[in-house]
């Protein structure tokens, strides 16, 4: 008889619903009106700014149902609020902003937004409401639904080297939408290399007219079998790195520029020799990999992969060099961080440079490690009198921490403990488990770097380590996936080593610890890669 009772009562109140939608990232809380139904987005329906500052928002969500739903909705301000989508703000005061409520009723959608990311990620979880398939009718049904959700992570990044392959404007703009379509919020441009230089600095034209193009690359899985002698290129010039930085912060994403010091720095040597501790020592192949296509005189880009001896001289050209580099940079990326490397650089050069072992004399340091250490500080503090913060990978620890960078963990998590150990900011990118360019299936048709990372590792990996010392949680932003492309070398191979990695890695940056449940993933997944292949993704379908 109560039971009766409370039957007759559920529709005027709402139950968790035991069929969840398919969102990924899995959302902090779904709920659903016993009473179910659906809300029809047709050409008659409006978006409805009812709060400041949403248009980029309306104009994401109105570009994807003209796109993939056939309907074209107008966008207009506080105007009707039937047969509407109505965009605004609801505050939520968590310490991470980003959170939205969004409810689909009789008459209306509403998506309300801790701030305008709220919103568009509102929009994005709306998206994935939507059929896959365009409907016959012109329109697209969503199902009754209330959900309530916010970021775990402040930090949810996506890398992209354009060094060791080239990828232009065109594709890296639905490289960022794929970054929005999965709530991520960080774009990091790996932008100069041993084998490339990419962006364009007009004090210093060589560096994308010499540095920008290789002679040729090694084929095959390094060492190689020989080398493909074709000349290889590509840069941004300074317009189109405005258009990317634009494009992205359209869609909430901060694009980090990476400018490599003092190692993985041949592509710049090659452009002004006198970088080098040794401008007359000409480039050679290594011994390992010795498959070489053109010119062998003076300095040349490396033509295989791998970490090279031939870093940038710790000398006033070199940080007159730098400066002058940066000081394009900065204008170019409003980002709060430049990332500026510090990643496998050989001290070999150094130690036997007269130059450096009396710099390292006369600044009292301890060794080329110090000299390492005294290099970034350096620069960091060029860029904080600038305004920014820098990032760097792990090996900036050796030697000293410059006191207010960033370290992104890449050699395990070990670097990025010890940095939040002495309270600084950490971004998690352990290569153990975030590494994109890692094999996905134990046999692979094409060449990969190697090692062996599944989606469901990558699901499982958590950015807060047991190991962390209690309290300094907080200085974990994050985690960013990597994507080096010494084995990428087209849009589709691309894809196939992202997807559906970055669902798995989405859902790790955004959801409650305790929604993140592999099994629950699995069943999501297949709508997902359903709209994989509806957006012309090549996609893996191995998951483990
Ligand atoms: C790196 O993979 N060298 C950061």
């Amino acid at each position: 008889m109560r039971i009766a009772l409370l039957f007759l009562l559920l529709p005027f109140t709402h139950v968790v619903l035991a069929q969840e939608p398919d969102i990924i990232p899995r959302p902090v809380e779904i709920k659903s009106p016993a009473q179910p139904g659906k809300f029809m987005i047709t050409t008659s329906t409006s978006i409805v700014l009812q709060g400041a500052g949403l248009e980029q928002s309306a104009d994401f969500l109105k570009d994807y149902l003209r796109t993939y739903h056939g309907v074209n909705l107008s966008v207009v301000k506080n105007a009707k609020t039937k047969n509407a989508i109505l965009l605004n703000y609801e505050r939520t005061n968590k310490a991470i902003p980003g959170g939205y409520k969004l409810e689909v009723k009789s008459g209306s959608i509403k998506i309300s937004g801790d701030n305008e990311e709220g919103v568009f990620y509102g929009i994005q979880t709306l998206i994935q409401l939507l059929p896959v398939a365009p409907n016959k009718m012109a329109g697209a049904p969503v199902s009754f639904v209330q959900i309530t959700d916010y970021p775990r992570f402040s930090y949810r990044g996506l890398h992209l080297d354009v060094c060791r392959h080239f990828f232009p404007v065109s594709y890296l703009k639905k490289y960022i939408d794929y970054i929005a379509l999965h709530k991520m919020n960080y774009f990091h441009w790996h932008l100069t290399d041993d084998q490339g230089w990419r962006i364009e600095i007009k004090k210093y034209p060589l560096l994308t007219e010499v540095g920008a193009t290789r002679h040729g690359t090694i084929v095959g899985r390094y060492p190689g079998k020989t080398n493909d002698s074709i000349r290889y290129g590509g840069f941004y010039t300074q317009d189109e790195i405005r258009d990317v930085v634009k494009y992205a912060a359209a869609r909430y994403i901060t694009v980090i520029p990476e400018i490599e010091l003092p190692g993985h720095a041949s592509a710049a040597i090659a452009a002004y020799p006198k970088l080098s501790c040794f401008p007359e020592e000409r480039t050679l192949p290594p011994a390992k990999s010795p498959w070489w296509s053109g010119d062998t005189t003076g300095k040349q880009l490396q033509q295989t992969w791998g970490v090279f001896p031939d870093v940038f001289c710790p000398s006033d050209y070199t940080f007159q060099f730098l400066e002058g580099v940066l000081d394009e940079v900065v204008e170019l990326f409003p980002a709060k961080y430049i990332h500026i490397g510090g990643d496998e650089c050989p001290k070999d050069n150094w130690k036997r440079s007269e130059f450096c072992q009396n710099l390292i004399k006369e600044r009292g340091l301890k060794d080329e490690h110090g000299l390492q250490s005294y290099f970034i500080q350096r620069m960091e503090k060029y860029l904080n009198g600038k305004g920014k913060q820098i990032i760097g990978w792990d090996e900036i620890l050796e030697g000293g921490l410059a006191p207010n960078a960033t370290v992104m963990s890449w050699r395990g998590e070990q670097g990025g403990i010890t940095a939040a150990s002495q309270d600084h900011y950490v971004i998690m990118t352990p290569s153990s488990h975030l590494y994109f360019d890692h094999k996905q299936q134990t046999k692979e048709d094409s060449v990969t770097i190697g090692n062996y990372t599944p989606v469901e590792k990558i699901y499982g990996y958590e950015p807060i380590s047991v190991k962390l010392p209690e309290g300094k949680e907080q200085f974990i932003l994050g985690a960013q996936a990597n994507l080096w492309t010494e084995y990428i070398g087209n849009t589709r191979k691309l894809e196939y080593m992202l997807f559906p990695r970055m669902a798995a890695l989405s859902e790790m940056l955004w959801s409650p610890k305790d929604k993140r449940n592999f099994a629950n993933f699995e069943k999501r997944l297949p709508s997902q890669l359903k709209r994989y292949k509806r957006w012309n993704i090549n996609y893996n379908a191995v998951l483990k």
